[in-house]
Protein backbone atom coordinates (compact mmCIF):
# COMPACT_ATOMS: atom_id res chain seq x y z
CA UNK A 1 0.00 0.00 0.00
CA UNK A 2 1.47 3.14 -0.96
CA UNK A 3 1.22 6.18 2.01
CA UNK A 4 0.97 9.42 -0.32
CA UNK A 5 1.27 12.97 2.12
CA UNK A 6 1.80 15.75 -0.34
CA UNK A 7 -0.42 16.85 -2.97
CA UNK A 8 2.12 16.89 -5.65
CA UNK A 9 2.39 13.16 -5.10
CA UNK A 10 -1.22 12.28 -4.89
CA UNK A 11 -1.41 13.93 -8.68
CA UNK A 12 1.26 12.12 -9.96
CA UNK A 13 -0.57 9.08 -8.57
CA UNK A 14 -4.07 9.54 -10.05
CA UNK A 15 -2.19 10.54 -13.34
CA UNK A 16 -0.77 7.02 -13.39
CA UNK A 17 -3.63 5.15 -12.48
CA UNK A 18 -5.61 7.34 -15.18
CA UNK A 19 -2.85 6.45 -18.09
CA UNK A 20 -3.31 2.57 -16.73
CA UNK A 21 -7.20 2.62 -17.17
CA UNK A 22 -8.10 2.43 -13.65
CA UNK A 23 -11.02 2.72 -11.81
CA UNK A 24 -10.85 4.49 -9.07
CA UNK A 25 -12.72 4.07 -5.55
CA UNK A 26 -12.66 6.81 -2.86
CA UNK A 27 -13.13 6.56 0.78
CA UNK A 28 -12.39 9.50 2.58
CA UNK A 29 -12.41 9.67 6.20
CA UNK A 30 -10.58 11.06 9.37
CA UNK A 31 -9.29 8.46 10.56
CA UNK A 32 -9.02 6.41 13.87
CA UNK A 33 -10.82 3.34 12.09
CA UNK A 34 -13.38 0.97 12.95
CA UNK A 35 -15.57 -1.51 11.31
CA UNK A 36 -17.75 0.93 9.99
CA UNK A 37 -15.32 3.10 7.89
CA UNK A 38 -13.75 -0.65 7.24
CA UNK A 39 -17.10 -1.43 5.36
CA UNK A 40 -17.11 1.41 3.01
CA UNK A 41 -13.39 0.59 2.28
CA UNK A 42 -14.54 -3.45 1.47
CA UNK A 43 -17.20 -2.24 -0.77
CA UNK A 44 -14.71 0.26 -2.59
CA UNK A 45 -12.13 -2.34 -3.00
CA UNK A 46 -15.01 -4.96 -4.02
CA UNK A 47 -16.13 -2.41 -6.85
CA UNK A 48 -13.09 -0.64 -8.47
CA UNK A 49 -9.65 -1.53 -9.59
CA UNK A 50 -8.07 1.17 -7.34
CA UNK A 51 -9.03 2.23 -3.67
CA UNK A 52 -7.62 5.40 -2.90
CA UNK A 53 -8.46 6.43 1.04
CA UNK A 54 -7.84 9.52 2.97
CA UNK A 55 -6.77 10.44 6.71
CA UNK A 56 -7.52 13.88 6.96
CA UNK A 57 -8.79 15.33 10.55
CA UNK A 58 -10.25 18.56 8.86
CA UNK A 59 -9.58 21.40 11.46
CA UNK A 60 -11.99 23.67 9.32
CA UNK A 61 -15.15 20.98 10.12
CA UNK A 62 -15.19 21.28 13.94
CA UNK A 63 -16.85 23.94 15.29
CA UNK A 64 -15.43 23.41 18.64
CA UNK A 65 -11.82 23.58 19.22
CA UNK A 66 -11.60 20.72 22.24
CA UNK A 67 -13.54 18.32 20.27
CA UNK A 68 -10.66 18.74 17.53
CA UNK A 69 -8.00 18.66 20.13
CA UNK A 70 -9.40 15.39 21.53
CA UNK A 71 -10.00 13.74 18.46
CA UNK A 72 -8.97 10.44 18.15
CA UNK A 73 -5.68 10.13 16.29
CA UNK A 74 -4.62 6.35 15.61
CA UNK A 75 -2.38 6.72 12.35
CA UNK A 76 -0.09 3.32 12.43
CA UNK A 77 -3.08 1.30 13.24
CA UNK A 78 -5.34 2.32 10.26
CA UNK A 79 -2.56 2.05 7.77
CA UNK A 80 -2.63 -1.48 8.77
CA UNK A 81 -6.04 -2.19 8.71
CA UNK A 82 -6.36 -0.58 5.44
CA UNK A 83 -3.26 -2.27 4.34
CA UNK A 84 -4.66 -5.52 5.02
CA UNK A 85 -8.16 -4.53 3.73
CA UNK A 86 -6.74 -4.53 0.27
CA UNK A 87 -6.35 -0.50 -0.21
CA UNK A 88 -3.99 0.61 -2.78
CA UNK A 89 -2.96 4.01 -1.18
CA UNK A 90 -3.89 6.07 1.41
CA UNK A 91 -3.40 9.64 1.04
CA UNK A 92 -2.12 11.36 4.67
CA UNK A 93 -1.61 15.33 4.21
CA UNK A 94 -1.04 17.85 6.72
CA UNK A 95 -3.40 20.71 7.07
CA UNK A 96 -0.82 22.70 6.37
CA UNK A 97 -0.62 20.62 2.35
CA UNK A 98 -3.98 21.14 2.48
CA UNK A 99 -4.58 24.53 3.70
CA UNK A 100 -1.17 26.52 2.28
CA UNK A 101 -1.42 30.05 3.89
CA UNK A 102 -1.50 31.22 0.00
CA UNK A 103 -4.79 29.15 -0.93
CA UNK A 104 -6.98 30.52 2.44
CA UNK A 105 -9.71 31.57 0.12
CA UNK A 106 -13.48 31.64 2.16
CA UNK A 107 -15.20 30.21 -0.75
CA UNK A 108 -19.04 29.45 0.45
CA UNK A 109 -20.68 26.99 -1.13
CA UNK A 110 -24.38 26.39 -2.12
CA UNK A 111 -24.93 23.58 0.25
CA UNK A 112 -29.16 23.94 -0.09
CA UNK A 113 -31.59 23.91 2.63
CA UNK A 114 -30.46 20.86 3.16
CA UNK A 115 -27.25 21.80 5.55
CA UNK A 116 -29.17 24.40 7.17
CA UNK A 117 -31.18 21.98 9.28
CA UNK A 118 -30.01 19.83 12.70
CA UNK A 119 -26.44 19.40 12.17
CA UNK A 120 -26.30 22.52 10.05
CA UNK A 121 -27.88 24.23 12.54
CA UNK A 122 -26.07 23.43 15.51
CA UNK A 123 -22.83 23.17 14.47
CA UNK A 124 -22.40 26.49 12.30
CA UNK A 125 -19.63 25.88 9.79
CA UNK A 126 -19.67 22.49 9.51
CA UNK A 127 -20.46 21.59 6.89
CA UNK A 128 -19.06 24.58 4.63
CA UNK A 129 -15.67 23.00 6.15
CA UNK A 130 -17.02 19.61 5.19
CA UNK A 131 -17.62 20.89 1.39
CA UNK A 132 -14.16 22.87 1.31
CA UNK A 133 -12.14 19.75 2.44
CA UNK A 134 -14.17 17.08 -0.16
CA UNK A 135 -14.16 19.62 -2.70
CA UNK A 136 -10.26 19.94 -2.31
CA UNK A 137 -10.23 15.98 -2.43
CA UNK A 138 -12.74 14.69 -5.15
CA UNK A 139 -10.59 17.16 -7.91
CA UNK A 140 -7.17 15.76 -6.30
CA UNK A 141 -8.38 12.23 -6.43
CA UNK A 142 -10.89 12.32 -8.96
CA UNK A 143 -12.48 9.21 -8.21
CA UNK A 144 -15.41 7.42 -10.21
CA UNK A 145 -17.22 6.20 -6.95
CA UNK A 146 -16.91 7.86 -3.37
CA UNK A 147 -18.08 5.90 -0.14
CA UNK A 148 -19.99 7.91 2.36
CA UNK A 149 -21.80 5.64 5.75
CA UNK A 150 -25.59 6.58 6.43
CA UNK A 151 -24.18 7.00 10.38
CA UNK A 152 -23.69 10.53 8.61
CA UNK A 153 -27.00 10.67 7.15
CA UNK A 154 -27.48 14.48 6.78
CA UNK A 155 -23.90 14.43 5.52
CA UNK A 156 -24.56 12.27 2.53
CA UNK A 157 -27.31 14.79 1.23
CA UNK A 158 -25.11 18.02 1.55
CA UNK A 159 -22.19 15.87 -0.27
CA UNK A 160 -24.98 14.76 -3.20
CA UNK A 161 -25.60 18.65 -3.64
CA UNK A 162 -21.93 19.66 -2.97
CA UNK A 163 -21.16 17.34 -6.30
CA UNK A 164 -24.59 18.92 -8.33
CA UNK A 165 -23.15 22.98 -7.03
CA UNK A 166 -19.40 22.08 -8.19
CA UNK A 167 -20.17 20.07 -11.16
CA UNK A 168 -18.07 17.20 -10.15
CA UNK A 169 -17.75 13.79 -11.75
CA UNK A 170 -18.21 11.48 -8.85
CA UNK A 171 -20.76 9.03 -8.12
CA UNK A 172 -21.57 8.98 -4.05
CA UNK A 173 -22.13 5.46 -2.60
CA UNK A 174 -24.11 5.38 0.90
CA UNK A 175 -23.31 2.23 2.97
CA UNK A 176 -25.39 1.11 6.26
CA UNK A 177 -24.47 1.66 9.31
CA UNK A 178 -22.48 -0.80 11.47
CA UNK A 179 -23.37 -1.11 14.56
CA UNK A 180 -21.58 -3.23 17.81
CA UNK A 181 -23.14 -6.12 18.91
CA UNK A 182 -24.99 -3.62 21.30
CA UNK A 183 -26.55 -1.56 18.85
CA UNK A 184 -24.38 1.48 19.56
CA UNK A 185 -23.26 2.92 16.35
CA UNK A 186 -19.59 2.53 15.51
CA UNK A 187 -18.39 6.09 15.92
CA UNK A 188 -14.59 7.63 16.19
CA UNK A 189 -15.25 8.75 19.22
CA UNK A 190 -17.10 5.84 21.15
CA UNK A 191 -12.88 5.66 21.94
CA UNK A 192 -13.63 8.78 24.30
CA UNK A 193 -16.71 7.42 26.52
CA UNK A 194 -16.18 6.24 29.83
CA UNK A 195 -16.78 2.66 30.94
CA UNK A 196 -20.06 3.48 32.40
CA UNK A 197 -20.73 5.74 29.16
CA UNK A 198 -20.03 3.05 27.18
CA UNK A 199 -22.62 0.56 28.78
CA UNK A 200 -25.41 3.66 28.81
CA UNK A 201 -24.90 4.84 25.16
CA UNK A 202 -27.22 1.33 23.29
CA UNK A 203 -29.78 3.10 24.83
CA UNK A 204 -30.17 5.42 21.94
CA UNK A 205 -30.46 2.80 19.18
CA UNK A 206 -32.65 1.29 21.81
CA UNK A 207 -34.71 4.08 22.17
CA UNK A 208 -34.38 4.70 18.43
CA UNK A 209 -36.15 0.95 17.66
CA UNK A 210 -38.50 1.17 20.36
CA UNK A 211 -39.81 4.60 18.86
CA UNK A 212 -40.50 2.55 15.49
CA UNK A 213 -42.73 0.26 17.01
CA UNK A 214 -44.44 3.15 19.38
CA UNK A 215 -44.73 5.01 15.68
CA UNK A 216 -47.00 2.46 14.41
CA UNK A 217 -50.26 3.83 16.38
CA UNK A 218 -48.80 7.11 17.63
CA UNK A 219 -48.38 10.90 16.09
CA UNK A 220 -45.04 12.23 15.11
CA UNK A 221 -45.08 14.19 17.72
CA UNK A 222 -45.51 11.75 20.46
CA UNK A 223 -43.07 9.40 18.73
CA UNK A 224 -39.99 12.27 19.33
CA UNK A 225 -41.42 13.42 22.63
CA UNK A 226 -41.10 9.90 24.07
CA UNK A 227 -37.72 9.75 22.52
CA UNK A 228 -36.31 12.59 23.89
CA UNK A 229 -38.04 11.98 27.09
CA UNK A 230 -36.35 8.27 27.22
CA UNK A 231 -32.85 9.21 26.68
CA UNK A 232 -32.74 12.31 28.83
CA UNK A 233 -34.20 10.68 31.89
CA UNK A 234 -30.35 8.12 31.74
CA UNK A 235 -28.06 10.23 33.79
CA UNK A 236 -25.49 12.08 31.61
CA UNK A 237 -27.40 11.82 28.34
CA UNK A 238 -28.67 14.65 27.36
CA UNK A 239 -30.51 15.06 23.78
CA UNK A 240 -29.17 17.95 21.58
CA UNK A 241 -31.75 17.40 19.02
CA UNK A 242 -33.99 15.08 17.53
CA UNK A 243 -35.62 15.50 14.21
CA UNK A 244 -38.25 13.15 12.20
CA UNK A 245 -37.47 14.60 8.61
CA UNK A 246 -38.49 13.14 5.30
CA UNK A 247 -35.60 11.64 4.32
CA UNK A 248 -34.63 13.31 0.77
CA UNK A 249 -35.42 16.95 1.70
CA UNK A 250 -34.50 16.62 5.66
CA UNK A 251 -37.08 18.96 6.45
CA UNK A 252 -39.20 18.17 9.66
CA UNK A 253 -42.27 16.15 9.15
CA UNK A 254 -45.48 17.15 11.12
CA UNK A 255 -47.65 13.73 9.76
CA UNK A 256 -46.38 10.08 9.25
CA UNK A 257 -48.98 10.43 5.59
CA UNK A 258 -46.70 13.58 4.82
CA UNK A 259 -43.72 11.19 2.43
CA UNK A 260 -43.13 7.68 2.13
CA UNK A 261 -39.60 8.01 2.81
CA UNK A 262 -39.06 9.57 6.66
CA UNK A 263 -35.94 8.99 9.34
CA UNK A 264 -35.32 10.37 12.50
CA UNK A 265 -31.83 11.76 13.14
CA UNK A 266 -30.71 12.41 16.58
CA UNK A 267 -27.75 13.92 18.57
CA UNK A 268 -26.95 12.79 21.88
CA UNK A 269 -24.01 13.91 24.23
CA UNK A 270 -23.24 11.53 26.73
CA UNK A 271 -21.66 12.95 29.20
CA UNK A 272 -19.19 15.30 26.65
CA UNK A 273 -19.07 12.99 23.84
CA UNK A 274 -21.45 13.90 21.12
CA UNK A 275 -22.80 10.85 19.37
CA UNK A 276 -25.20 10.63 16.58
CA UNK A 277 -27.52 8.32 15.12
CA UNK A 278 -30.70 7.93 12.91
CA UNK A 279 -33.43 5.26 12.26
CA UNK A 280 -35.83 4.69 9.31
CA UNK A 281 -39.44 4.93 9.93
CA UNK A 282 -40.62 4.59 6.27
CA UNK A 283 -39.20 3.67 3.47
CA UNK A 284 -40.13 3.47 0.00
CA UNK A 285 -37.70 0.53 -1.31
P1 LIG B 1 -15.40 10.15 9.54
O1 LIG B 1 -16.24 10.53 10.71
O2 LIG B 1 -14.05 9.57 9.76
O3 LIG B 1 -16.24 9.14 8.67
C1 LIG B 1 -15.76 8.69 7.43
C2 LIG B 1 -16.88 7.93 6.75
O4 LIG B 1 -17.18 6.75 7.52
C3 LIG B 1 -18.19 8.74 6.67
O5 LIG B 1 -18.78 8.57 5.40
C4 LIG B 1 -19.02 8.14 7.78
O6 LIG B 1 -20.42 8.26 7.55
C5 LIG B 1 -18.58 6.68 7.73
N1 LIG B 1 -18.90 6.00 9.00
C6 LIG B 1 -18.53 6.37 10.25
N2 LIG B 1 -19.07 5.53 11.16
C7 LIG B 1 -19.81 4.63 10.46
C8 LIG B 1 -20.62 3.51 10.84
N3 LIG B 1 -20.79 3.14 12.10
N4 LIG B 1 -21.24 2.79 9.85
C9 LIG B 1 -21.08 3.17 8.54
N5 LIG B 1 -20.33 4.21 8.14
C10 LIG B 1 -19.70 4.93 9.08
O7 LIG B 1 -17.34 11.84 7.97
C11 LIG B 1 -16.17 12.22 8.05
O8 LIG B 1 -15.17 11.44 8.61
C12 LIG B 1 -15.71 13.56 7.52
O9 LIG B 1 -16.77 14.47 7.62
C13 LIG B 1 -15.19 13.49 6.06
C14 LIG B 1 -16.29 13.06 5.09
C15 LIG B 1 -13.97 12.56 5.95
C16 LIG B 1 -14.72 14.93 5.63
O10 LIG B 1 -13.71 15.38 6.45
Amino acid sequence: MKIIRTLYDMTEYRVQQRDRGASVGFVPTMGALHEGHMSLVKKAVEENMVTVVSVFVNPIQFNNKEDFAKYPRTEEEDFKLLASAGVDAVFAPTAEEIYPEENCDNKEYALGTVAEVMEGKYRPGHFQGVARVLDILFRLVDPHRAYFGEKDFQQIAVVRNLVKSEGLKVEIVACPIKRANDGLALSSRNSRLSEEQRKAAPEIYETLKYSVEYSKDHSVRATHDTVVEHLDAIPGMRVEYFQIVDARTLQPVEEWEMSDWIVGCITVYVGDVRLIDNITYRTPH
